[in-house]
């Protein structure tokens, strides 16, 4: 079998790269480990870009987006007994964020690949990638064998593309916290109306949803944490005191249906490209997810490889795929920073002594008091124009 490009993983990166390369007229195929159902189901991040929602718009995916998602123009900080709203429309007009769920994301872009004769291949658990270093690259899986020009490795932090480049070609710069999210989803209508970050002195906690009757919670809690230990009252009893902090706000509570636990992780592998191989989403990088960054960056990355691809395609010419990594890893590190400042001005750690924790609030009295402090957050939030990074 050949195509043109063969993409390992089928989530946000691999399906939006297939599409929008089909969009380009380049032929790919979809290898993915899981079953549609396990990957259409699979809850994970809400909050989309700007630049993510244009991009998805204007590759004609958008429609349920732009019917079901909920469009922001703010967020709320919430410590000290005081709410503190970050006014998008104020600090960068015209700038928002939608908040749509991303297995919905996978979803339209499933039955996007499948309407136009895509081929995407489910519970295919045993690929491996060969001859990356030639101009013939290939996948095998089972016993077929998939001929191309280009692999793309969309599989995630936990796939065999980056594991496959030999010892020695990348540099792994690294970082881990001493905490984890544990995500909830309820059926309860929203207690705000816009995303509450709140740091307390128990830890942190995110109000977020998914629509007018369901909404998303996160709470900060030990690292490793066994979801078994957080039986719903538990869950509820925690995220009122984290969140009942300010006069006359009260949370409204429902029945929990998904409940799960994130390890909190900051990862960079450069270059993001061997060869043939080309890396793109969290197979690359990976963020806390405090700034709501991570796939968010893997649409940016998705959007710069098919320019590449198409450019190599039209007239032969490898100038912006030699350029890849180095654009994308521009992003990519700003995503870094903002991810991790986030999670530093809104968690407590164990390890803080008073002078970190006043330095903390100073910080937060800082981006809440001061326009200039309070636009490098919005611009950092909604993200960054492309273009602007490269
Ligand atoms: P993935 O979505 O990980 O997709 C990779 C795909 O490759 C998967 O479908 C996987 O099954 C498949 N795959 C893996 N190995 C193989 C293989 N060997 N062969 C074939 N296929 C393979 N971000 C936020 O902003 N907010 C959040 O709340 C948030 N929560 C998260 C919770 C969890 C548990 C995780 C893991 C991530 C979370 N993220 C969050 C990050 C965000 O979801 C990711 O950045 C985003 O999914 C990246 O998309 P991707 O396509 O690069 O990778
Ligand atoms: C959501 C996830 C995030 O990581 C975040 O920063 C905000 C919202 C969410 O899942 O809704």
């Amino acid at each position: 079998m050949r195509t043109q490009v063969g993409i390992v993983g089928a989530g946000p990166a691999g399906l939006l790269l297939s599409h929008l390369l089909h969009l380009r007229g380049i032929e790919s195929v979809v290898l993915e480990r899981r079953g549609r159902e396990y990957v259409e189901n699979r809850v994970r991040a809400g909050v989309l870009e700007q630049g993510t929602t244009d991009t998805l718009v204007e590759a004609a995916v958008g429609d349920r987006l732009l019917r079901e998602g909920l469009r922001h123009q703010g967020i709320e900080l919430r410590y000290g007994g005081a709410g503190h709203r970050i006014a998008f429309e104020k600090l960068v007009p015209g700038r928002a964020i939608t908040v749509y769920g991303q297995q919905e994301v996978v979803k339209d872009l499933i039955a996007a690949r499948l309407a136009d004769g895509g081929d995407l291949r489910f519970e295919v658990d045993d690929v491996a990638l060969h001859a990356l270093d030639t101009d013939r690259p290939y996948l095998t899986f089972g016993d077929e064998r998939l001929d191309c020009d280009f692999v793309a490795g969309c599989d995630g932090f936990h796939g065999v593309s980056r594991p496959t480049i030999p010892e020695g070609v990348l540099t792994e710069y690294e970082r881990e916290y001493p905490f984890a999210w544990l995500g909830i989803l309820a059926r309860v209508k929203p207690s705000a109306e816009e995303l509450i970050y709140a740091r307390t002195d128990r830890g942190f906690a995110l109000h977020s949803m998914r629509s007018p009757e369901i909404s998303r919670f996160y709470l900060q809690v030990a690292a490793g944490e066994d979801v078994a230990n957080w039986p719903d009252d538990r869950i509820w009893a925690e995220l009122k005191a984290r969140l009942e902090t300010v006069p006359g706000f009260e949370l409204a509570t429902g029945e929990i249906f998904d409940k799960a636990v994130t390890p909190m992780r900051s990862f960079v592998a450069e270059p993001m490209r061997y060869g043939r191989l080309y890396l793109a989403g969290d197979s690359a990088h990976i963020v806390p997810p405090t700034g709501a960054k991570g796939l968010n960056l893997a649409v940016a990355d998705v959007r710069l490889l098919t320019k590449a691809l198409a450019r190599w395609y039209g007239d032969g010419s490898a100038d912006l795929l030699d350029d890849y990594s180095r654009a994308c890893l521009k992003r990519v590190w700003r995503a870094q920073h903002f991810s991790w400042w986030m999670t530093t001005l809104l968690h407590t750690f164990e390890s803080d002594d008073p002078y970190g924790h006043r330095l903390q609030l100073s910080y937060l009295d800082y981006v809440t008091s001061s326009d200039a402090a309070a636009a490098t957050l919005a611009e950092n939030y909604v993200g960054l124009p492309y273009g602007s990074m490269e």
